[in-house]
């Protein structure tokens, strides 16, 4: 994104919070849903208008999950690796979408269509292995399973 358009897209959540300070966390969740991802050129540019240092603000982005620096992908894979899918066979379901994806766990694939990590347990451990998909569990996962049910994703 030029810088124009970086800067435009800042001051608009800024607008919308009333350039207040302690709604950080709200002006950064709307900089994210519009560029998609938080890149370091953003986190500068809202220091700066917001007049807080990039220290805080780096923090803050850092530490909710929910924030990402990088490109995510349009679909976000989170394989479980809690116990209970560790021991039905999650590493060889997350081997396997590695291999397919030609990507490591916190990578995103170079088309943007997924990005992919783990969690620990998501309460469904009777169903295990599981992968989460966007909003799509999927349940008794195995390395040839999950072949086709990435195929399901554009
Ligand atoms: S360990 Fe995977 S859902 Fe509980």
């Amino acid at each position: 994104m030029a810088i124009k358009g970086l800067r435009e897209t800042v001051k608009k959540a800024l607008d919308k919070h009333n350039n207040d300070k302690s709604l950080l966390v709200d002006i950064l969740q709307d900089v994210q849903a519009t560029i998609g991802y938080l890149p370091k050129a953003a986190l500068v540019e809202t220091g700066k208008q917001l007049g807080v240092p990039i220290s805080r603000v780096y923090s803050v982005a850092t530490f909710f999950k929910a924030f990402s620096l990088t490109k995510r992908g349009r679909h976000l894979i989170n394989v479980c690796m809690g116990t209970a899918c560790h021991v039905r066979g999650a590493v060889k379901v997350l081997e396997q979408i590695e291999q397919e994806l030609k990507i490591k766990r916190g990578g995103t694939t170079r088309d943007l269509k997924f990005t992919l990590e783990t969690v620990n347990c998501v309460g469904a451990c009777a169903l295990g292995p599981m992968v989460i998909i966007g909003e799509d569990y999927h349940g008794e996962m195995t390395p040839e399973g999950i072949i086709s049910v990435l195929k399901q994703y554009n």
